[in-house]
């Protein structure tokens, strides 16, 4: 992943790929987001070790509890692709209001726990209020996440 500067504290680039295009597919995908509840639309993108990109968007329910975060909503569709064999990469996540402004946003604790399922080391680039995008190492998003001590699980 290309870096603002080659020294050893290096900042991911948003602009380099595979954000950019993380971050468009993101876009795209929370224009597609149902939200008529909350007003807050949210697209995730996720690269998959393939090289593959999944995207998922917000889906809302009257039954308030009932509706599901775009980022799991990305993992659903890497798994039904993949399958048991997914690995995560990568993923931008990002929110607008129902008139297309620019909202902060970053994964909840569930969807960060989701993650993890499928790659601890992945990076995660999340959009603030001014557009601007923040990338962090996964791990810390969730520090010390559940594990669950199952013989054979792998992660
Ligand atoms: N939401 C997501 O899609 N991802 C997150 O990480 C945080 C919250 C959605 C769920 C709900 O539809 C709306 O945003 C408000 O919580």
């Amino acid at each position: 992943m290309k870096s603002t500067s080659s020294g050893p504290c290096a900042l991911p680039d948003a602009t380099a790929e595979p954000w950019a295009a993380l971050l468009v597919a993101a876009r795209t995908a929370a224009g597609r987001a149902y939200a008529p509840y909350s007003g807050f639309h949210v697209g995730a993108a996720l690269r998959a070790r393939s090289g593959q990109v999944y995207s998922g968007c917000n889906v809302e329910c009257g039954a308030l509890p009932s509706g599901g975060c775009a980022e799991r909503a990305a993992i659903a569709a890497a798994v039904l692709a993949e399958g048991a064999a997914f690995r995560l990469e990568a993923l931008a996540v990002v929110a607008f209001s129902a008139d297309n402004s620019v909202l902060a946003v970053a994964p909840c604790g569930a969807c960060r726990q989701a993650l993890i399922e499928f790659g601890a080391d992945a990076q995660i680039a999340f959009q603030g209020a001014q557009s601007e995008v923040t990338i962090v190492p996964l791990s810390a998003l969730l520090p010390h996440s559940f594990e669950l001590p199952v013989a054979g699980a792998e992660r």
